[in-house]
């Protein structure tokens, strides 16, 4: 994408050392399940690194880190075709995020340190943000912050087999943590579980900055980045509503965070990296792109995701998402919309994208938020859940049921 004629005079951010990782521009592309697979990472990646194109000794993680959608440590452990599918890279990717979700501190340890040694991951991070009901009934996702010793153990046993893992390599793979304010605000976890994790050796902590019960709805509250930083003597990385390279540029200046994640503000507009590095180096803004470029960024996505998953029917299916929202905005019409979303193969995709008007200019309403929203949810916990912060027998049982059918959040 065009670049205005400015001189050019970089000022980088202050990046961050992540055990071997050097991540020179403080942004992170949060892990989206069902949508950062490799394709998407890659392009995401190579937006975020466009702007740095003319920047010398740029090291491994030149426009940050772009997470893998999260994946149970259960179902590689049980070689599920699709779990190990999700974790492979892209053939360019040259830093690999992964991240895990489990409710079992001696299964995520084997499939961390598993990961590590295959050279799938070069950096490993821990889900505990998920708020769906489902798998906090049981006591998962950001249900399990509020039981410490579990917490404690998982956290640990996954610090340990990484570093096993990485120390026979001669490799140094940091290990994070991504979590949520808290089960409500009554029930605030963040700063417990960012100190226990701190003490057990977690090389940075990621705060999406609401709790369970506000789900993804609201604004994000970024004062408790704010306080969790201020607590810490790791890097913690800031989380929610980064919908421009303004909004980034702001919340490492208003919350004093080490970096932003970045989630539902690139759905359907990977360009957003672009605008965030340029703005984080102080680099001309870019252009915005017409749908001409947005459709052949959507193909180039589409092509990609085909050739990781060699199935072009499911792959279409799986795409109908990314076009709704790369579309967003755009004049396109109810009825090209609907043959859109039929398309079963990638010429298809582009006869009908080729029916569009392209040489329209990017629509001002294709700013600023998207993606999902809704209202807060009462949080779903485990009988008893909240009356100790210790887990007992049962809940440990309990716990087993509560990686089944895990999709993110
Ligand atoms: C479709 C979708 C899938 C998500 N999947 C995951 C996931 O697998 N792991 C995770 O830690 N968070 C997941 N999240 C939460 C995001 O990583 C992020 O914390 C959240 O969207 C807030 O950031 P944002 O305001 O930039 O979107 C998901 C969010 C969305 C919208």
């Amino acid at each position: 994408m065009r670049s205005e004629t400015a001189e050019v005079v970089p000022r980088p951010p202050a990046s961050i050392e992540l055990g071997d990782i050097r991540v020179q521009t403080p942004v992170i592309l949060a892990p989206m399940a069902g949508v950062t697979d490799a394709a998407f990472r890659k392009i995401c990646r190579e937006f975020g690194e466009l702007p740095l194109r003319e920047v010398p000794d740029l090291s491994n993680a030149p426009a940050g880190l772009y997470v893998a959608e999260m994946v149970t440590a259960r179902a590689l452990l049980e070689g599920s075709d699709r779990a190990w599918a999700m974790v492979q890279p892209d053939p360019t990717e040259r830093i690999r995020s992964v991240q895990l979700y489990g409710t079992e501190p001696t299964s995520l340890a084997v499939a961390a340190g598993i990961l590590v040694d295959r050279r799938i991951a070069d950096h490993v991070d821990l889900n505990f943000g998920c708020p769906v009901p489902k798998v906090t009934r049981k006591g998962g996702g950001a249900a399990i912050p509020w039981k410490r010793d579990l917490f404690a153990q998982i956290v640990t046993q996954v610090r340990e087999s990484v570093d096993k893992a990485a120390s026979v390599q001669g490799r140094n793979v940091p290990l994070t943590v991504k979590m949520r304010i808290g089960i409500d605000d009554d029930h605030v976890t963040v700063f417990d579980a960012a100190r226990i994790a701190q003490n057990a050796g977690v090389d940075a902590v990621g705060l999406h900055s609401r709790t369970q019960e506000q789900y993804y709805s609201g604004r994000a509250r970024w004062e408790w980045i704010t306080r969790l930083k201020e607590q810490m003597s790791i890097p913690v990385f800031g989380n929610g509503d980064i919908f421009s390279g303004q909004d980034a540029q702001d919340m490492l200046d208003q919350t004093d965070c080490d970096a932003v994640i970045v989630g539902r503000g690139c759905q359907g507009r990977p360009w957003l990296f672009s605008e965030i590095t340029a703005k984080l180096w102080n680099l001309p803004e870019p252009a915005r792109p017409t749908l001409r470029q947005v459709r052949d960024v959507l193909l180039q996505h589409a092509l990609l995701t085909v050739e990781h998953s060699g199935n072009e029917d499911r792959t279409m299916r799986e795409m109908r998402k990314h076009v709704g929202w790369y579309l967003k905005g755009f004049a396109v019409g109810g009825e090209s919309r609907r043959n859109l979303n039929l398309v079963t193969s990638l010429e298809d995709l582009e006869t009908r994208l080729n029916e569009l008007d392209l040489d329209q200019a990017y629509p001002p309403s294709a700013e600023g938020a998207r993606g999902r929203a809704g209202t807060p949810k009462k949080p779903h916990l485990p009988h008893g859940w909240l009356d100790s912060q210790q887990l007992t027998e049962e809940e440990r049982e309990g716990l087993k049921a509560a990686e089944d059918g895990v999709s993110g959040g």
